[in-house]
């Protein structure tokens, strides 16, 4: 059905609260097999964003395609398709991995083998475990085998790491990667930059329901901003220099440099981040 569109095709898409306006014309098309990122701060529109797709809102306006349906329309076939990944693992904290994956699969027409999913997940030892007693990163596990056992083409996750320690975090960018590898198409929401960076192949900056800028985390880089060099002078004291042109001011700098029989140490060239974007795009004013 429809397998050669894109995943998701937003088209401005609106969402009133009564007055307030949260989303404010939104358009995004995320392609199949791609992490999206939708990237912004605390009230941008991201959730409701989300939750539109995932036909658990009602959009104010606009056109929506998941996986070429409606999600308005809230079907049964459209939801076994896709995969919403729990956040904290709270609700499945009494059963087992073994029992969770069980039931979660009776809701999908083609589930995974479990056992297989075991494996996958690397929670064998752990299968016969209650939840509560799994440490950060074998829960994040969990949520991995969650995804995986309905085996649905497009997962969302909503700020999948917010709140979790170092060691869950990289386990949670291990199983998104992982994911990816797996053919699936993955719209996950963020505040952190560095998780956009790490994960997401094209990222959405949003503020106040609009989206600012969209491209690849490296690319959004370059259009905006300045190139950092950096070095410390002869007295030891730590000069940074902001510059269109890196070239010429390393040529000038290593030139005079030279010319005085000295070094520039710790020199360093660090090219506008997504960061350096991002700050940029959401200052407030
Ligand atoms: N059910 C609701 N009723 C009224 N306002 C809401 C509701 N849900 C969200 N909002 C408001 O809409 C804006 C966007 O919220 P949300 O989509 O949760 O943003 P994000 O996920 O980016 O933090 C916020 O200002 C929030 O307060
Ligand atoms: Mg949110």
């Amino acid at each position: 059905m429809s397998e050669a569109g894109p995943a998701i095709e937003v088209h401005a898409l609106s969402k009133r609260y009564g007055e307030f306006e949260a989303v404010r014309g939104i358009d995004i098309s995320v392609h199949r097999g791609e992490v999206f990122g939708l990237l912004g701060p605390n009230g941008a529109g991201k959730t409701t964003t989300v939750e539109i797709l995932e036909g658990y809102r009602a959009r104010s306006g606009g056109e929506v395609s998941v996986l070429g349906q409606d999600p308005g329309k809230r079907s049964r076939a459209l939801r076994q398709r896709i995969g919403i990944v729990l956040q904290s693992g709270g609700i499945y904290a009494h059963i087992t991995p073994r029992e969770a994956l069980r039931h979660w699969a009776s809701f999908y027409p083609k589930p995974r083998d479990v056992e297989e999913v075991l494996t996958l997940a690397g929670l064998q030892e752990k299968a016969d475990v209650r939840s509560r007693k799994l440490s950060g990163g074998q829960l994040r596990r969990l949520d991995f085998a969650l995804a995986l056992v309905g085996d649905p083409e497009l997962i969302f996750l909503d700020e999948p790491t917010t709140g979790f320690d170092p060691e869950a975090r990289r386990s949670a960018w291990d199983t998104v990667r992982k994911l990816r590898d797996l053919g699936k198409t993955i719209l996950l929401t963020t505040h952190y930059l560095d998780e956009a960076q790490e994960l997401a192949d094209r990222v959405a900056i949003v503020k106040d329901g609009r989206v600012l800028a969209i491209g690849p985390p490296r690319e959004l880089g370059v259009g905006a901003s300045h190139y950092r060099v950096a070095y410390r002078d002869r007295d030891g004291h730590f000069v940074e220099r902001q510059t269109d042109d890196p070239t010429a001011l390393l040529n000038e700098l290593t030139t005079e440099a030279l010319a005085r029989g000295e070094r520039l140490e710790e020199l360093s060239v660090a090219r506008p981040t997504l960061e350096d974007v991002y700050l940029e795009l959401t200052a407030d004013g």
